[in-house]
């Protein structure tokens, strides 16, 4: 039985297209099969990458109390949610139905630089303002408060000397495109009910 992932976005995609990218690469749903691409905004260009590569693509109302979208995930029989660059908070019914199988990734080294508002450049720019030797990419599960839930893996890279938030944001951007993929293959692996009757 594959597991069924579900990528929910608020903005870009560019992760997105990283997740869809390598399974074309590699063939045969590596990562798991990408079932649905949801967000909040119409706008966003998840959406639009979705569709192009032949994914469902569904525009859910993020201001219930997450029955919405509960509703759509169990449309689409959805076994592991990932977050790529999803910007609302969960609500804990969410949550609650989904435990230990939503994942998100975050362009800095959690715990530090995270939280409520800790997005986007803004991470970036704290980190260059504390004076940090090096910045990284972590992936973690989500619970009730951002940025916050158990760590599956982390990547880190120096901080140059003199170097711009945006500059730092690229060069994260990129390997959070290598790490996830990966990441999102492992712990559909892990929620594979085949592989766990294996042991
Ligand atoms: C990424 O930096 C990710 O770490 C954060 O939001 C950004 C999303 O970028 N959670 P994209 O939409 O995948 O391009």
């Amino acid at each position: 039985m594959a597991v069924n992932i579900a990528v929910l976005a608020s903005g870009g995609g560019t992760n997105l297209q990283a997740i869809i990218d390598f399974n074309t690469r590699l063939g045969d749903n590596a990562a798991g099969m990408l079932r649905l691409v949801a967000s909040n905004r119409a706008s966003s260009g998840a959406l639009e990458r979705g569709r192009a590569a032949g994914i469902a693509a569904e525009i859910f109302d993020a201001s219930d109390d997450g029955s919405a979208l509960i509703a759509l995930l169990s449309r689409y029989s959805i076994d592991l949610v990932v977050l790529a660059g999803y910007l609302k908070h969960l609500q804990p019914k969410v949550i609650a139905a989904y435990e230990w199988r939503i994942i998100n990734i975050h362009p800095g080294l959690l715990p530090e630089f995270g939280g409520a508002g800790m997005y986007g450049v803004k991470v970036h720019e704290a980190v260059i303002a504390a004076g940090a030797k090096r910045s990284g990419v972590s992936v973690h599960f989500v619970d009730d408060q951002f940025d916050h839930g158990p760590i599956i893996g982390q990547w880190t890279i120096p901080v140059d000397d003199g170097e711009t938030p945006e500059a730092l944001a690229e060069r994260i951007l990129a390997v959070e495109h290598t790490v996830y993929p990966r990441i999102v293959e492992m712990v559909a692996a892990l929620n594979d009910k085949n592989f766990l009757a294996d042991y």
